[in-house]
């Protein structure tokens, strides 16, 4: 049997990279899923390779009605919630302050802190009643850039860290009925979208060359797929292997942390 049995689930960006991986692990594990997502074209390739397992909603995580969307109708199909993952997410391409442009620092700004931060903070308002009534779960979707500089510009750096913050603050309000924990992945290639405020709207992270610069700057110097972190999920969703966690995030970002100052490479005989 499945950790996750009986379990029903929302997964926001679950269209594709991390989200998608968490959503089919889920469903291996037992679960049902719904997924809030922007791309129609991704939803619809979703619904057609996972069935009626999942639930898709096509919406923004920006508005509260579409986080109230995906929660109601996942509940509709499913009958309770369990688990609600906030994970969709865009990055800035590293782009350092001296290089932002003036003229688009208010809309860039937003548009980042709207979907990484605000997107978050609507899911948890949208499922709290749901959650609190099966004694369920919130789990977001953080960073190594929650923890590390270098691994975005300001914008993201600050924006993960504010999940950083989220996690810490509802964990203590919405205890002892909701458990709030996190997942720290490090990189991985995947659509990750930049802002539209700087044009990159349309360009994705597997453009950046993530294999060289993770062997550079973690301990296992191995680039993950999205499928590797999603056992993180399966662990904070499930009530009987997690129930003392809360205000607690799961760093498996390759070993950012315990980087040291010496060479890595060949810097051992095993
Ligand atoms: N890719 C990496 O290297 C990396 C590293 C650390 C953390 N992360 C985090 O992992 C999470 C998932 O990102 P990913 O790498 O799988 O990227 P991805 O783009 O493949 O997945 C994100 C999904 O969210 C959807 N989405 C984006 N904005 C949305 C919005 N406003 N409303 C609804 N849906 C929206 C996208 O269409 C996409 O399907 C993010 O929180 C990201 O910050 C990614």
């Amino acid at each position: 049997m499945g950790w996750l049995q009986g379990n029903v689930a929302v997964v926001t960006g679950g269209g594709s990279g991390l989200g998608r991986a968490v959503v089919e692990r889920f469903l291996a594990e037992g679960a049902q899923v719904g997924v809030l997502e922007r791309s129609a074209e991704k939803l619809a390739k979703l619904e057609a390779d996972l069935g009626d397992a999942v639930v898709g909603v096509h919406g923004d995580v920006t508005s509260y009605q579409d986080n109230v969307r995906v929660v109601g109708e996942t509940v509709a199909r499913f009958g309770r919630l369990d688990t609600f993952v906030a994970n969709a997410a865009i990055w800035d391409f590293s782009t350092k302050l001296v290089d932002m442009p003036e003229d688009s620092l208010d809309k860039l700004f937003d548009e980042m802190f709207h979907i990484n931060v605000k997107g978050y903070l609507l899911g948890a308002k949208a499922a709290v009643r749901e959650l609190a009534a099966t004694g369920g779960s919130i789990i977001l979707t953080v960073s190594n850039a929650g923890f590390y500089p270098g691994g975005g510009g300001p914008l993201y750096t600050a924006s993960k860290h504010a999940v950083v913050g989220l996690i810490k603050e509802l964990a203590f309000e919405l205890a002892p009925k909701i458990r709030v924990n996190g997942v720290a992945p490090g990189g991985m290639l995947t659509d990750l979208r930049g802002p539209g405020a700087l044009g990159l709207g349309e360009t994705n992270i597997s453009s950046v060359p993530l294999a060289d610069l993770v062997k550079q700057c973690t301990v296992l110097q191995q680039l993950p797929e999205a499928a590797d972190y999603a056992g993180n999920y399966v662990l904070l969703a499930s009530k009987s292997n997690s129930s003392a966690s809360t205000g607690a995030i799961i760093n498996c970002d390759g070993g950012m942390g315990v980087r040291g100052l010496a060479e890595v490479a060949g810097g051992n005989d095993l």
